[in-house]
């Protein structure tokens, strides 16, 4: 088992989520705020609307934390749903009341596989879980991990790359451009592509369509050697993969520059290696990403993932209802256009729990400041190696 572990429960019509992160060493500060902030955004993006607005995500504490600080013990977290009132009874654990029964699944959902896996026939059971707001305790969890790494110098941030073919010219953008995103309504670093982005979102919605996207994220301040070439399960690569497309509606995952590098040569590709005395080994270029045989090489970390357009159409696909058996067009009246730029945050997230755990597995210790002075160490060690 990952020595930081998390899991999260609760539906998304039910009264809450609720999650644990167990591994949290002792002396990492987090407060309603911290979670608060990324849970805030989480739920902004052009192109999103109805449930935004109802809920505004504040986390609760459970255990865990003191005075501002983690304790060493695991972290429990819950995030109320605030339109639990309208649902009481259709999501009552005892009898309540057998209402809001779903027997049309919708194209492109978990609804219909689920309802054949878990013998459902009423698919709510399926989707109230299956919908993507499970992720608001992955991100909330999330900021827990990210006040641990920004105490050891770590900073992990996403941007928008692109929304349908609207694409953001490809730059090695630094971390103050990518925070500088975060003003922007498609959280894009590039002001004429955001232009573009925010037209495409109006056409889509205009035609009743939706709309799917790249992002992309990366890590500042690494230490060189996390993840391990040893086994296959503790490749860095394998890791991020995993949890990125844990992500619902996440398709495809590249490190570095990825799927590009197929398509040229080898001189191309690979990243010339310099040594300087002050700094020691480095790299001439970063196209590997920052990770070499499963391990960190000190470089910024870059993971790029795809998103899918979002399956609720207000035009109709064909589906079929699980009773009569009669084809029926899956229409809604209102859907969201595109979820990309807070899917970004919950990449941030996914990312931010792969790490921790890396960190903890080459660090070691109990508390901030026994892994911080492990870590200094460390830099010392490799710059001097
Ligand atoms: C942040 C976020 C928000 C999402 N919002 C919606 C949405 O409003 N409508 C929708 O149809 N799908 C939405 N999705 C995607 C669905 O949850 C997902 O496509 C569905 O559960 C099926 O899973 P799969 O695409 O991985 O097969 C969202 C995903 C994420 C990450």
């Amino acid at each position: 088992m990952a020595l930081w572990h998390f899991m999260t429960a609760g539906e998304s019509h039910g009264p809450g989520l609720v999650g644990i992160v167990d591994g949290v060493p002792a002396g990492v500060p987090v407060t309603s705020d911290i979670v608060n902030q990324d849970l805030a955004r989480r739920q902004k993006g052009y192109g999103r609307g109805g449930r935004m607005a109802i809920e505004k995500d504040q986390v609760e504490f459970f255990g865990g934390v003191r005075h501002g600080k983690t304790m060493g013990s695991p972290v429990a977290l819950l995030v109320k749903n605030r339109d639990f009132v309208n649902w009481q009874e259709s999501m009552d654990p005892g009898e309540g009341k057998a209402d809001r029964v779903i027997t049309r699944p919708r194209p492109g959902h978990a609804d219909l596989v689920g309802g054949i896996k878990y013998q459902h026939r009423d698919l709510r059971n399926v989707l109230e879980r299956a919908s993507a707001r499970e992720t608001t305790m992955r991100v909330a969890l999330g900021a827990v991990a990210r006040s641990f790494l920004r105490e050891l110098g770590v900073e992990v941030r996403g941007h928008v790359i692109s929304i349908g073919d609207v694409r953001a010219p490809y730059q090695d953008y630094t971390l103050e451009q990518i925070v500088a995103a975060e003003t922007s309504p498609v959280r894009t670093v590039d002001p004429s592509t955001e232009t573009a982005m925010t037209a495409a979102i109006d056409r889509a919605k205009e035609d009743g369509d939706t709309l799917g996207g790249v992002f992309e994220i990366k890590a500042f301040g690494l230490p060189v050697g996390l993840g391990s070439y040893a086994q296959w399960n503790r490749r860095l690569e394998g890791q991020l993969a995993q949890s990125l497309l844990s992500i619902p509606a996440m398709k495809a995952v590249e490190v570095g520059t990825g799927m590009a590098q197929a398509d040229v040569p080898g001189s191309e590709v690979h990243d010339a290696i310099w040594w300087e005395k002050a700094q020691g080994f480095t790299r001439l270029s970063n196209r590997a990403g920052g990770i070499e045989g499963g391990i960190t090489t000190g470089m910024p970390m870059v993971v790029r993932v795809a998103m899918k357009p979002l399956s609720t159409l207000l035009s109709p696909l064909g589906s079929y209802d699980i009773e009569t058996k009669e084809p029926f067009l899956a229409q809604v009246e209102r859907s969201d256009v595109t979820a990309v730029p807070a899917a970004v945050v919950v990449g941030e997230a996914m990312v931010l729990h792969v790490l921790a755990n890396a960190i903890l597995e080459k660090f070691g210790g109990d508390s901030l400041s026994e892994i911080a002075q492990r870590i200094r160490a460390w830099d010392r060690y490799v710059r001097e190696y």
